[in-house]
């Protein structure tokens, strides 16, 4: 098969990957270093499994920056391209989707395009009725960064949507589960074909219970926290419950990273006319949680100020990512932290070894852990890493599992 695939990111790379242990893969992306590492073999993605793939020279994959070059002849097109959530829409901003919609269609009319972006619930549908192309399909994407080929490799579950009552679209929906399950290393990947909207629906409502989820023992440790009770020992005492389960409980700053935060408000905007409760409260529980964390670090630093030890102390931002192993930042909870303790005019001091520039959003950024740790008199850690252990009673963090 010929598939091309827009958008070279972490969907579109790792599925890419993926397709093209079988099938010759054309990826398009509109960013040209992009496009030269992957001709170069090289991931520009932090992920040992894509690393591997693309060095391997095993991979039928070759990327463009020329949309006629990768879509002309194409069977199957891929959308992976980003849906930013739009504050003043209170929607996603699909435009990408769109034009890479736009561009494939201009020149191939039969081509079957596959949207892996996260949309609102409802929009292929939409779509297909709205442009009368029938040839749309969409398939929630579940990987997770810094293992998304990982994820691909060794799926929960494989979901394409499609126009159920089109025998035609069925065909090719179970015709890309079986491309996609074909890719996997694990055998009986579980596979779903639904309707288009259903499959919209699971991606929100999955990411929901996992905000849901990091907001429940994040409200658990804000209630021990402020009663002066161990919240080690409760979680591990709820978590015993078998219904519950001993995992994706360690408390944070907050959910984030580039999914859950924008998922969430997502499903919330589609409960627009539809009663609800829940979904609004898993997306003002972040915002609670993050208020809580940025006065406990407030309080800490007005103490010092009263106890005269430190005239103007400094609040150190250890890491800006999300996670121990991640490669961005993007909408990472700390971020949330920082701009709450600077709005009270406390000056901050960001170590972030991965960002090459000299300030971020007005804070001095230094990659000398070592000044960092001098200078720093309160230091916030989302996640905890030993190399801050000589400096623990400096470090303010609820990283109690030291986990993900
Ligand atoms: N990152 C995740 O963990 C994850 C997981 C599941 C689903 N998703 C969803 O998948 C989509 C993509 O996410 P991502 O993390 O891979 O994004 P990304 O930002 O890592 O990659 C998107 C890529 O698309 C390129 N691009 C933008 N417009 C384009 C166009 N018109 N044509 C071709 N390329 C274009 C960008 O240059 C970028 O390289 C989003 O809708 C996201 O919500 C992401």
């Amino acid at each position: 098969m010929r598939v091309a695939v827009a958008g070279l990111g972490y969907v579109g790379l790792s599925v890419a990957a993926l397709l093209a242990k079988s099938h010759d893969v054309v990826g398009v992306d509109v960013v040209p270093q992009k496009v030269a590492l992957v001709n170069q073999g090289v991931s520009p993605i932090k992920d040992a499994d894509l690393e591997a793939a693309l060095g391997s020279g095993l991979l039928h994959l070759r990327a463009t920056t020329d949309p006629t070059e990768a879509y002309a002849d194409a069977e199957w097109v891929v959308v992976a391209t980003p849906t930013n959530y739009d504050d003043e829409t209170n929607s996603f901003d699909t435009s990408a989707v769109e034009s890479a919609i736009d561009a494939v269609r201009a020149i191939n009319e039969d081509a079957t395009i596959v949207i892996k972006s996260t949309i609102p619930v409802g929009y292929t549908a939409n779509l297909r009725a709205t442009r009368g192309d029938q040839r749309l399909l969409f398939s929630p994407e579940f990987l997770r960064e810094g293992r998304a080929l990982y994820d691909n490799l060794h799926p929960s579950r494989v979901i394409v949507g499609c126009d159920e009552s089109d025998s035609g679209q069925v065909a090719k929906a179970e015709e890309f589960a079986a491309m996609l399950a074909a890719g996997a290393v694990d055998a009986d990947v579980p596979t779903i074909v639904m309707g288009s909207t259903e499959a919209e629906a699971v991606k929100l409502f999955a990411n929901t219970y996992l905000a849901l989820r990091v907001s429940f023992f994040n409200e658990l440790d804000t209630y021990a926290a402020a009663k002066g009770l161990d919240t080690r020992r409760i979680i591990q005492g709820v978590c015993l419950e078998p219904r519950v389960g001993d995992f994706y409980n360690n408390p944070s700053f907050g959910y984030g990273g580039y999914c859950l935060p924008k998922d969430t408000k997502q499903l919330l905007a589609n409960y627009a006319d539809v009663p609800q409760s829940l979904m609004g409260a898993v997306v003002e529980a972040n915002r609670t949680r993050k208020d809580f964390v940025a006065d406990e670090v407030c309080d800490r630093i007005m103490r010092l100020i009263y106890e005269g030890s430190e005239e103007r102390p400094l609040v150190g931002v250890y890491r800006l990512t999300m996670k121990s192993g991640s490669d961005n930042f993007r909408a990472s909870s700390i971020q949330g932290i920082m701009r709450r303790i600077k709005n009270r005019g406390i000056p901050v001091l960001v170590y972030e070894p991965t960002l090459d520039e000299p300030d971020f959003y007005g804070s001095e950024v230094t990659h000398d852990l070592e000044s960092f740790k001098h200078r720093c008199a309160v230091i916030v850690a989302n996640r905890w890493n030993d190399e801050l252990s000589d400096v623990e009673q400096k470090v303010y963090t609820r990283d109690l599992f030291h986990s993900d």
